[in-house]
C-alpha cells in the first residue's frame, strides 16, 4: 500500500520581520499541518513559535508551529527562505549580496541532506541571484528552486493601477517582469483589465509620462515603506504564503517569479505556472520591442553580478 503523505510542512528559515509574518499569515488560513521555524537567534526563535502557536489555539487552524533545525528543513515539503540583513533606508537589493550568499552558503551546509523532493522558496534579497545560487547550493532541479520575485512588484503594480482605473486589482493582468530591483520593467504592451488591452481600457492615459510614473512608483514602493517602518513585512509575507498555497494545492496559478532562464544564463521573474513540483512550465509573453531590449539588459546585468560574486 503507498504511503500517503498527510502531513504537510512548510519550513521558515529566519523569524523576523518578513518570516514571523509569513509564518502568521500560514497559520490563519491552513496551508499546511506544520510549521517550523529555524533561526540561529534561539530566544527570538522560542518566542516566535509560542507567540504564533497562541494564535492557533483559538481553533480553526489545525497549523501547528514549532522551533526546528536546518536538518528538519532539508526534509519539509517546501523551504522558505528569508534569513539575511535586510536593507536600511536608501540601500538597494543588491548591496546585500556578499552579506546574504554567505549566509545561504552556511544554510545549505546547515540543511545537507535536502529531500530530492523538496521545493526551495527564496525571499532574502537580491533574491534573484540568491535564487541563481541556491540552484546550485542545493543540487535541486531548477523547476523546485523559486524566488518570490517581481510577484510582490506586481501586485504594487495591480494596486496603482487599480485605483487609476477605478477597477478591482485582481481584474487587471499586468506584470512586472525581470530583477525584483532597479533592473524590473513593466510589461505594458501585454496588460489588460478583463479581456481589454490597457491601451483600449484606458486610451486617454496611458502616455510616456503615465507610464514612468507607474514605473517609477512600483519601483520605489520598499523604498518609501522602509524609510518610514524600517522593513516591508505584510506585501512580501502574503505573496510567499500563497506562493506555499499555489504549490501545496497543485493550484498550476500562473505568476511571475523568479527562477533560472537557460537562454538568458541567470535567474528573473518571467511568468510561470506554479504547482507541486515548483515550476510545473513556463508561460510564454509577448514582449514588444522595448520590453525585449529592458529583459536582455536585465539579464546582462545579473550575470556580470553573478560572475562577480562567482570569482
Ligand atoms: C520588498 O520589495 C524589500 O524586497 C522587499 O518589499
Amino acid at each position: 500500500m503507498a504511503q500517503h503523505k498527510l502531513k504537510t510542512s512548510i519550513a521558515i528559515l529566519g523569524c523576523g520581520d518578513v518570516g514571523s509574518t509569513l509564518a502568521y499569515t500560514l497559520i490563519l488560513q491552513p496551508i499546511c499541518s506544520e510549521v517550523i521555524l529555524v533561526d540561529l537567534k534561539k530566544e527570538l526563535l522560542e518566542a516566535q513559535v509560542r507567540d504564533l502557536n497562541d494564535a492557533t489555539y483559538r481553533g480553526g487552524s489545525g497549523t501547528k508551529v514549532r522551533a526546528g533545525t536546518h536538518q528538519d528543513a532539508g526534509q519539509a515539503d517546501i523551504v522558505v527562505i528569508t534569513a539575511g540583513a535586510k536593507q536600511k533606508m536608501g540601500e538597494s537589493r543588491l548591496s546585500l549580496l556578499s552579506r546574504n550568499l554567505h549566509i545561504l552558503s552556511s544554510i545549505f551546509s546547515s540543511m545537507a541532506p535536502i529531500s530530492p523532493h523538496t521545493i526551495l522558496l527564496l525571499v532574502a534579497n537580491p533574491v534573484d541571484i540568491l535564487t541563481y545560487f541556491a540552484r546550485k547550493l542545493s543540487g535541486l532541479p531548477e523547476s523546485q528552486v523559486l524566488g518570490t520575485g517581481t510577484s510582490l512588484d506586481s501586485a504594487r503594480l495591480r494596486g496603482i493601477l487599480s485605483q487609476k482605473a477605478e477597477v478591482a486589482p485582481n481584474s487587471i493582468d499586468a506584470y512586472v517582469l525581470g530583477e525584483h530591483g532597479d533592473n524590473q520593467f513593466i510589461a505594458w504592451s501585454s496588460a489588460t483589465i478583463g479581456t481589454t488591452p490597457l491601451a483600449l481600457a484606458m486610451p486617454n492615459q496611458l502616455t510616456p509620462d503615465f507610464k514612468a510614473s507607474i514605473a517609477n512608483h512600483t519601483r520605489g514602493a520598499a523604498g518609501a515603506i522602509i524609510a518610514a517602518k524600517g522593513c516591508t513585512a505584510y506585501g512580501i509575507g502574503g505573496i510567499a504564503a500563497s506562493i506555499c498555497k499555489y504549490i501545496l494545492f497543485d493550484s498550476r496559478t500562473v505568476r511571475p517569479l523568479s527562477f533560472y532562464q537557460p537562454e538568458l544564463g541567470c535567474c528573473l521573474s518571467m511568468p510561470a505556472v506554479v504547482g507541486r513540483t515548483g515550476i510545473v512550465k513556463t508561460m510564454p509573453i509577448e514582449l514588444d520591442q522595448t520590453e525585449r531590449a529592458e529583459l536582455e539588459a536585465c539579464a546582462k546585468e545579473l550575470r556580470a553580478i553573478i560572475e562577480g560574486a562567482e570569482k
